[in-house]
């Protein structure tokens, strides 16, 4: 009987995970799909000496923020999610680590005009939004670094292709 219960307990909790991530998805125009452990690697890679403040636009579960803040204790690091679950999960997940800030928040209502560094993993359809908003607020000298995909109206400093089954490439940009 508890069996029972137990399992019954399990397929509610996996249709309501299921349930939001096909939800945000819907609403924001991109699922919580994580950066592989390759991608963050190269990202802490080109990450600008001098960062001290970067922001994560759309941080998912934290995995990327997260190695960031492990990298660079020198710089302050925040992720912007909006999905609930995974907002959560990253706000565990962060436990410990002074220089790591979750925030539940849409990330086109953030002022991003104090971000040295600005992260983010996006579809291509997702990112023909950005753009606008890069621009009214970024400071000059300010790095975009992109997980795969292309930002529409910058050129690209630097391109790190990844090798790998996911074709991966991380893309760098400054803005002028
Ligand atoms: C492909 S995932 C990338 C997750 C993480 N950046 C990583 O590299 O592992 C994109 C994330 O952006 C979030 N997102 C999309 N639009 C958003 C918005 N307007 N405000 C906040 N988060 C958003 C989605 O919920 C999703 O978790």
């Amino acid at each position: 009987m508890i069996t029972v219960w137990l399992l019954n307990g399990l397929v509610i909790v996996i249709f309501l995970v299921m349930a939001q991530y096909v939800y945000y998805d819907w609403k924001l125009g991109a699922a919580a799909t994580p950066s592989s452990s390759r991608a963050i690697r190269a990202v802490i890679d080109v990450l600008p000496e001098n960062a001290k403040n970067i922001i994560e636009l759309g941080s998912g579960w934290g995995g990327m923020a997260k190695a960031v803040a492990q990298a660079r204790p020198d710089a302050q690091v925040t992720g912007i999610e909006f999905a609930l679950w995974p907002y959560l999960a990253s706000k565990l997940k962060a436990g410990g680590l002074s220089n790591l800030t979750f925030l539940r928040q849409d990330f086109f209502k953030y002022d991003l005009s104090t971000a040295d560094v600005v992260l983010c993993y996006m579809p291509p359809e997702m990112m023909e939004r950005l753009p606008p908003k890069l621009k009214a607020d970024l400071k000059s000298g300010a790095v975009i670094i992109s997980n795969s995909a292309d930002l529409p109206g910058f050129s690209a400093e630097k391109s790190v292709q990844l090798t790998g089954f996911l074709a991966e490439k991380i893309l760098v940009y400054k803005v002028v």
